[in-house]
């Protein structure tokens, strides 16, 4: 079985090792889920600076238990996780859910570790099996007095939870100790099949002649790692394989496998030009299936600064079979390259890498890594997600409503029925759900179930109304019963049951609701008709649809005569005074003048001017004009009434902005900021975003200002470094990283005033103090009431508060590749934002029975 080979090969020794490990700074690992399974407390294992978990909000079945402590594992890079865990003993089947943030379709390593530990006092041996979702991954199995064994996993769901599903096999009780899911690039890791379709099961991970060198006698994970690979670096005593390190850095990764450089530093080469390294899993490690098929990811690195015009040239072929690549690869010095072939194998694990014709060099190898690849996958049911909120909303505990309802058959769910065509995805074809004691309303997922045919809630006490969704296809296919159900209104006759007092009333609410719902969808309609259109390309002409208005230019005469003189100074901006200038047919204006003084300032000015000129949205500030003559220049831009977001913050503004108004800006300030970085080509980073540069106009929508420092990047890649940060201190971002993520940075930092109302900086007896000083140890705390601004006096919803302090965190993510993309946040802000009026803005549970009532059927 597999689930030996890897064993095999993970069984590491426990012997001591010497920790080089600094202590890290404390945070969530955004984008990480680390679950200690059976931990009574969530926990920072400081060595690796990865958050756990406990599972309490995973899993909710099984038992937990401590192991024996005659078996705890010292090795350090696991910390506390192999002492307890979670066991299954009622269920054949026993999972947990796991809600990636970035959902579906992104790829996903994910890990599971096994420690058995005579927990249970038996001393027996242990059999069963791990799945993912309704994929086999793995037998797991124990002797008494095994050490731990984990699995690694790559998957790219297609739904947006993913379960992990224990189930009973010949021997003992299925047990998980740890699961860990970590967010990869989805470029790589690719195969030649699809990656929705396709499986990668670890089989070794392979960090060549590491521990020959003493600087790498330890594994590397995060933080070495960015993916949290966790790398074996046992392999030394290959025939014919000669170990060597440089310390050198690898200084580009085009390939953004990201490998640790301690990795790539160490590596085996041949003996000479004319002699090939040779590697047979098998004979090594033993354990691969006649059966299973493979696939190996080669991983070089050039460490040797060979003479000028030589090259090291590989050839790579898989035995019994020709070779690869159609092309040898070249490599360059100090450039990591990573060989996926466009072959698997089966039945066995084999390669040999030698010199071609022309190189300077005999072959070598850094790392490499060897998965069982399973393709094309099962079909699932195609409902999952819509399954499961109906199941955590009525808060159905039946035993084996876990993983996937209909597959494999033999798990399939009780109360359920499925189809059995196996060639398509499987769907729930009846759902069973006479008197299961379901209160509250009929929510709209019942509807999602497509293929639905009968459907019996018989005998519950469901109130409100049949959704219109349900309703219109019981009047075609469904079978839907509702009797015995005395709460629930079937006709239109229990209008007149509901308070008749109070109708008046409630109808009039309910018609204010329902005409702000419309007119906010049509003008949610329109807008997006709109911002369809505005995603044109920077260099695309804009005028027709912009309009004459825009891009005038002034003539220095004509500046003093819209401003007055220069009569009112309404702001300072990166190079000069902003004044109030009022055009000659009425409207306001601000217009921002370059100082005389400013050198600086005529760079930001020229980018800001050349910039604005060409792209156009609505939350961005909108350039109408300029002046460039010798004597003056200035830029004309539509006034912001509301001024600064800085200014609307500050203690000493007497109105409050409410926790809907706060999150509405933030979502307008990611619109402006998703155009920016993904509607522009090429994309154009702000880099000075702050409170400050995020005005209001009268009627608070929020539009970015002040890109004088912007760059437009010319390739898409966020690896693309600009040598010079820019910036304001309290908002750039640590890593110096300069690219669409270190706006990201900023962002969230300022996502963090909206949601506490405080200043990014604040200076308290001489000492300057960042905002996530006091706030980061808080949010460990989920001290929500604490970390919200009080002056919200408690009047927000604590689900979207929590959202967003987790959106704001994502942000500020130290690993630059675990912070989303803007569009991502764009998604999530608005999620926050539903939260907040479903929940809070109105009387919810009016909300959503009486719409059915009063729109028209
Ligand atoms: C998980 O941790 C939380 C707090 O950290 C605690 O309240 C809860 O009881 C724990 N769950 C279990 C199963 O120990
Ligand atoms: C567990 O069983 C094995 C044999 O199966 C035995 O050698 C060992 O001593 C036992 N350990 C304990 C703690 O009972
Ligand atoms: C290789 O590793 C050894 C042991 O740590 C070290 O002394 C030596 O300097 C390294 N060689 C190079 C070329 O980096
Ligand atoms: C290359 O190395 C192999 C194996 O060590 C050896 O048998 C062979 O003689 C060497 N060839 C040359 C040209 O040095
Ligand atoms: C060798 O590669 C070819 C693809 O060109 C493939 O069809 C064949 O199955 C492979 N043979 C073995 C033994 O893996
Ligand atoms: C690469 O290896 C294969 C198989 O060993 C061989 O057929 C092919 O000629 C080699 N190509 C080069 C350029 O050496
Ligand atoms: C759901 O069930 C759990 C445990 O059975 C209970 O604590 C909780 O209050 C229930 N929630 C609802 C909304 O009924
Ligand atoms: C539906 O469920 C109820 C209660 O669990 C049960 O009594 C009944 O027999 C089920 N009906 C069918 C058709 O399975
Ligand atoms: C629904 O379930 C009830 C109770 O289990 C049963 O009496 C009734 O016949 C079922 N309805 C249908 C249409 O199967
Ligand atoms: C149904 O719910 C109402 C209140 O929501 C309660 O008074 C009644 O006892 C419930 N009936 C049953 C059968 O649970
Ligand atoms: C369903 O059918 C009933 C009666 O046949 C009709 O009154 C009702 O409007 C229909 N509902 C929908 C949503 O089509």
């Amino acid at each position: 079985m597999m689930g030996k080979a890897a064993k095999w090969i993970w069984i590491l020794s426990l012997s001591l090792r010497l920790s080089f490990i600094q202590l890290t700074t404390i945070h969530k690992n955004p984008g990480y889920i680390s679950i200690d399974c059976g931990s009574p407390k969530a926990y920072l294992y400081e060595e690796t600076g990865i958050w756990y978990e406990n599972d309490t909000n995973f899993v909710q079945t099984g038992t937990n238990s401590r192991i024996d402590p005659r078996f705890f594992v010292g090795y350090h890079y696991f910390g506390g996780l192999l002492k307890t865990l979670r066991s299954f003993p009622v269920g054949n089947r026993n999972c947990y859910t796991l809600k990636p943030k970035q959902g579906k379709n992104n790829k996903y390593l994910i890990r599971a570790y096994f420690m058995y530990g005579n927990y249970d006092g038996k001393n027996e041996s242990q059999a069963f099996d791990l799945y993912l979702g309704v994929n086999y991954w793995v037998t797991i199995t124990f002797e008494p007095g095994d050490s731990y064994v984990f699995q690694d996993i790559i998957h790219t769901p297609t739904t947006n939870t993913i379960h992990v599903c224990l189930v009973r096999g010949p021997k003992g009780v299925p047990f998980i100790s740890g699961l860990e899911l970590r967010p990869l690039s989805n470029s790589i890791y690719q195969t030649p099949w699809p990656s929705s379709q396709s499986l990668l099961i670890l089989q070794g991970r392979v960090d060549v002649a590491a521990s020959t060198f003493s600087y790498s006698n330890r594994q590397s994970r995060y933080k070495d790692d960015i993916y949290d690979r966790l790398w074996y670096n046992e392999f030394n005593d290959i025939q014919d394989w000669h170990p060597f390190n440089r310390s050198v850095d690898i200084t580009s990764d085009e390939s953004t496998y990201e490998l640790p450089q301690q990795v790539m530093r160490s590596a085996s080469k041949s003996a000479n030009v004319s002699s090939s390294l040779e590697f047979d899993f098998n004979s090594i490690w033993g354990g691969i299936e006649d059966s299973a098929v493979y696939y190996v990811y080669f991983h070089f690195a050039e460490t040797e600064k060979l003479p000028d015009g030589h090259k090291r040239i590989m050839n790579i072929s898989l035995y019994n079979n020709q070779s690869v690549l159609s092309v040898p690869v070249t490599l360059e010095y100090l450039k990591a390259v990573t060989i996926s072939p466009q072959y698997s194998t089966q039945s066995f694990v084999q390669f040999r890498i030698s010199a071609a014709s022309g190189s300077a060099a005999p072959p070598f190898l850094n790392a490499f890594e060897v998965y069982q690849l399973i393709s094309p996958l099962p079909p699932q049911t195609d409902i999952r997600d819509a399954i499961l909120e109906i199941k955590s909303r009525y808060n159905i505990s039946n035993l084996d409503w876990q993983g996937d309802p209909c597959l494999p058959k033999d798990y399939a769910w009780d109360k359920v029925s499925c189809n059995s065509d196996m060639n398509d995805n499987a769907r729930i074809t009846s759902l069973n759900l006479s008197a299961s004691k379901l209160t509250g309303q009929i929510i709209t997922s019942f509807s999602q179930l497509t293929e639905l045919v009968t459907f019996n809630l018989t005998g519950n006490n469901f109130t409100g109304s049949i959704p219109k969704a349900l309703e219109e296809k019981s009047n075609v296919t469904l079978q839907l019963s509702l009797d015995d159900n005395p709460g629930l209104c079937q006709t239109s006759s229990c209008e007149s049951k509901a308070h008749k007092s109070n109708v008046p009333l409630i109808a009039s609410i309910v018609a204010l609701v329902v005409f702000v719902v419309i007119i906010v969808c049509v003008s949610v309609k329109l807008w997006r008709l709109r911002s369809k259109k505005q995603r044109v390309m920077l260099a695309a002409s804009n005028k027709d649809k912009q309009g004459i208005a825009k891009n005038q230019t002034f003539s220095n005469s004509e500046i003093l005569g819209i401003t007055n003189n220069l009569k009112t100074v309404i702001g300072r901006g990166g190079f000069g005074n902003v004044y109030l200038g009022t055009l000659q047919d009425g409207a306001q204006v601000a217009v921002k003048i370059l100082s005389e003084t400013s050198r600086q300032g005529f760079k930001e000015f020229q980018s800001e001017a050349k910039l604005l000129k060409f792209v156009h949205h609505k939350n961005l500030v909108s350039l109408i004009g300029y002046c460039d003559e010798v004597d003056m220049k200035a830029l004309v831009y539509e006034y912001m009434a509301k001024g600064s977001l800085q200014h609307q913050l500050s203690d000493k503004n007497p109105t409050v902005l409410k926790w809907n108004e706060r999150l509405q800006i933030a979502l307008d300030a990611a619109y402006g900021f998703d155009y920016l970085h993904n509607g522009c080509k090429p994309p154009i980073v702000h880099r000075d975003l702050k409170p400050s540069n995020i005005l209001l106009n009268g009627n608070m929508q929020a539009k970015i200002s002040d890109f004088g420092l912007s760059r437009a990047f010319a390739n898409d890649s966020d690896t693309h470094l600009l040598t010079t940060p820019a910036g304001t201190y309290g908002y750039l971002d640590p890593q110096l990283h300069i690219s669409k993520k270190s706006d990201i940075y900023s962002f969230g930092i300022i996502l963090l005033e909206l949601i506490t109302g405080k200043p990014a900086v604040t200076e308290a007896c001489g000492k300057v103090n960042h905002i996530l000083q006091w706030v980061v140890p808080l949010i460990e705390k989920g001290d929500i009431p604490n970390i919200m601004d009080p002056r919200f006096e408690g009047n927000f919803n604590t689900t979207s508060a929590q959202k967003a302090i987790e959106v704001a965190m994502s942000c500020i993510s130290k690993d630059v590749v675990l912070r989303p993309d803007i569009s991502h946040t764009v998604a999530e802000l608005k999620e926050c934002l539903n939260l907040e009026i479903m929940i809070h803005g109105s009387s919810s549970s009016v909300f959503e029975s009486d719409i059915t009532e009063i729109l028209p059927r």
